[in-house]
């Protein structure tokens, strides 16, 4: 059988073991754009509708249960209703939420994760990894009094930050550069010409292009980072580092974060979900 025919096959087979999802995935469009609440989340023909998770295990709508090798894309690594997370999620809702005003373990969590990385001084807590990168590139920009932002072609860095074909429509308003991940020469090249208005080079450490699973690492580009030859005093680096620093370091202990410590990013993501 062709690619092509098992596919197709495939593919049917997908919209008949559904059912739910799909009806499910369709009554939704009718309020949220696209259907979800956030991009990633949406694939052809229609996603898949979880109704419940435990440990390592999801089930769906259509009552299929699944292993879950995503993890949240990273951030789900204690597997779901870990009873430890719950207890301490249950002891906090207990006292009452969102009060518009400061909660008392806020500055402890900001602390937690200071003493974690010691390359981090503060910490804005945000509610989604395109609100982090857009609030990192308004801080780069402020701070620097510079226009630009050198991104690499093909990268994703939320929903207004998406770098396929060199950049979608809705991006947010910066000046882009756009360069090619891993041809250092390049970049440096774009650095010189570019510059004196670039105020962040927002980067992360495995770049899957156009969201298609392929994944690129970005060893060269790490080490020429780390040593940043190219910037000059006063530059920013940004690192939507969602991959490596949360998953395998964050949660790896003090070496480790000494590792990622000796990286000196001016900005740095970081995604942590329960
Ligand atoms: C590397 C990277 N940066 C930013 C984002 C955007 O995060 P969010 O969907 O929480 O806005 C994603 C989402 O998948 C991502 O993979």
């Amino acid at each position: 059988m062709k690619v092509e025919d098992a596919l197709q096959k495939t593919r049917a087979q997908f919209v008949d073991a559904n059912p739910a999802s799909r009806a499910a995935h369709e009554e939704a469009t009718a309020t949220l754009p696209g259907g979800n609440t956030r991009t990633t989340l949406y694939f052809a023909p229609f996603p898949l509708t979880m109704t419940e998770g435990s440990g390592c295990r999801m089930t769906d709508i259509d009552g299929h249960t699944y292993v879950d090798l995503l993890g949240e894309y990273t951030a789900g690594l204690y597997g779901h209703n870990n009873p430890v997370i719950r207890a301490a999620i249950d002891e906090a809702l207990d006292a009452g939420w969102n009060f518009g005003a400061r909660g008392v373990h806020e500055a402890a969590l900001a602390q937690l994760l200071c003493d974690r990385f010691p390359s981090i001084d503060l910490v804005r807590f945000t509610n989604s990894g395109t609100e982090a990168n857009l609030l990192a590139l308004a801080t780069a920009t402020m701070h620097t009094g510079r226009r630009g932002v050198l991104v690499f072609d093909g990268a994703y860095h939320g929903s207004l930050l998406a770098f396929a074909d060199g950049g979608i429509p809705i991006n947010a308003p910066h000046d882009w550069v756009v360069g090619t991940y891993n041809d250092i020469a390049g970049t440096e090249r774009l650095v010189a010409e570019r510059g004196a208005d670039v105020a962040a080079i927002l980067v992360e450490r495995r770049l899957r292009p156009g969201r298609s699973g392929v994944s690129c690492d970005a060893a060269p580009h790490r080490r020429r980072h780390r040593r940043r030859p190219h910037l000059r005093r006063g530059d920013d680096l940004t690192d939507d580092g969602r991959r490596a620093a949360v998953s395998t370091r964050h949660h790896a202990g003090p070496d480790d974060a000494r590792e990622v410590s000796r990286r000196r990013h001016d900005v740095r993501r970081l995604r942590w979900a329960a």
